[in-house]
This record gives structure tokens, sequence and C-alpha cells, in this order.
């Protein structure tokens, strides 16, 4: 009952990080490269930024909980000796990688935005998208044992 409870807030914030994306993958992106305009982007972004960043910290905490249920504590972290532990370490390292897309993005991509210079900023945006997209495709394995 209790990892159920865990699993539902964890789905919740993989909606909200991955739907977000999604949206401003498909959405967003091209209408601010078709339009040249930047600030469709930074407006998002303070929007989202709120909300998002919450999500992947809840993200973290919850799949955390849900390993320890699955028998993986830290201890076993990054051993990659078994199926379930080597999908823990594969979405922690993912996570890890979002987090450094996130810094990237906040130091060196978005102080340097300007409307005819996007192409940096696209790029951030879908590897971002791919690698949550990724995430969540990871997460279903779990109930299949592990990769
Ligand atoms: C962007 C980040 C993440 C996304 C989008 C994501 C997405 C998902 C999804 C969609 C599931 C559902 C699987 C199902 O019901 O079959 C899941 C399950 C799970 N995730 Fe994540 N996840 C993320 C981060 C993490 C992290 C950092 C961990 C920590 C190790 C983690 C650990 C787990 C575990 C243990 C489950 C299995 C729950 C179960 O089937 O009972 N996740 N995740």
């Amino acid at each position: 009952m209790k990892h159920q409870f865990v699993l539902i807030i964890h789905l919740l914030a993989a909606s909200v990080w991955v739907g977000g994306h999604l949206f401003l993958s498909f959405r967003l992106l091209p209408e601010a490269l078709k339009k040249k305009e930047a600030s469709i982007i930074i407006n998002f972004k303070n929007k989202f930024e709120p909300v998002g960043m919450p999500a992947l910290v809840i993200l973290l905490l919850t799949g955390i909980i849900m390993a320890y249920d699955f028998g993986v504590p830290v201890s076993d972290w990054f051993s990659f000796g078994s199926p379930i532990e080597r999908l823990v370490s594969l979405k922690l390292s993912l996570l890890l990688l979002t987090f450094i897309l996130a810094i990237n993005a906040q130091l060196f991509v978005f102080p340097k935005l300007t409307s005819d210079k996007l192409n940096p900023v696209a790029f951030q945006i879908i590897a971002v998208t791919m690698v949550g997209v990724t995430m969540l495709i990871l997460g279903s394995f779990f109930r299949l044992g592990g990769v």
C-alpha cells in the first residue's frame, strides 16, 4: 500500500517533468524556431522551473524509496550486480545527467540566448527531453524484473 502511494507520487512527478518537456519540444520549440523568438522559450522556462525542479527532486526521493522496496539500498548502487540494481543505477546516472544539463542551461545556454542564436537551446531541450523519455521507458522495466 505504501509502495503504491509512493509510485503514484512518482508517476505524477514524471508526468509533470516529461509532459512539460514534450510540450516544449513539440509545440513551443518549433514555434520559437519558426518565428525566431527566444522569448517563447524564456517565458516557458520561467513558468516551468518552479514546478519542474521540485518534480525532479520528488522523482529522486520517491525513486530511492521504491528502490529500497525492491531491495536495492545505497550500498548496492553502481555495482551493476543484478537486473533491478542495474536499472536503479541507470536511472540515477540519467538523473545526474539531467542535473548536469540543467546547470549547463542555467550557466551557459540561457545567459547567451538570443533570437538569432537558438540552436544551442534547441539542442539542450531535445537532449533533456530524450533523457526524460528514456527514464520513463526504463521505469516500465521494473515490473519485468530489470535490465
Ligand atoms: C525523469 C526521471 C524519472 C522518470 C520519468 C521516471 C519514470 C518512471 C515510471 C513511468 C515508472 C512506472 C513503472 C511502472 O509502473 O511500471 C517508474 C518506476 C520506478 N522508478 Fe522512476 N522515473 C524517474 C526517476 C527515477 C529515479 C531517479 C529513480 C531512483 C532510483 C527511480 C526509480 C524507480 C523505481 C524503483 C520504479 C519501480 C516502481 C514499481 O514498479 O513499483 N525513478 N519510473
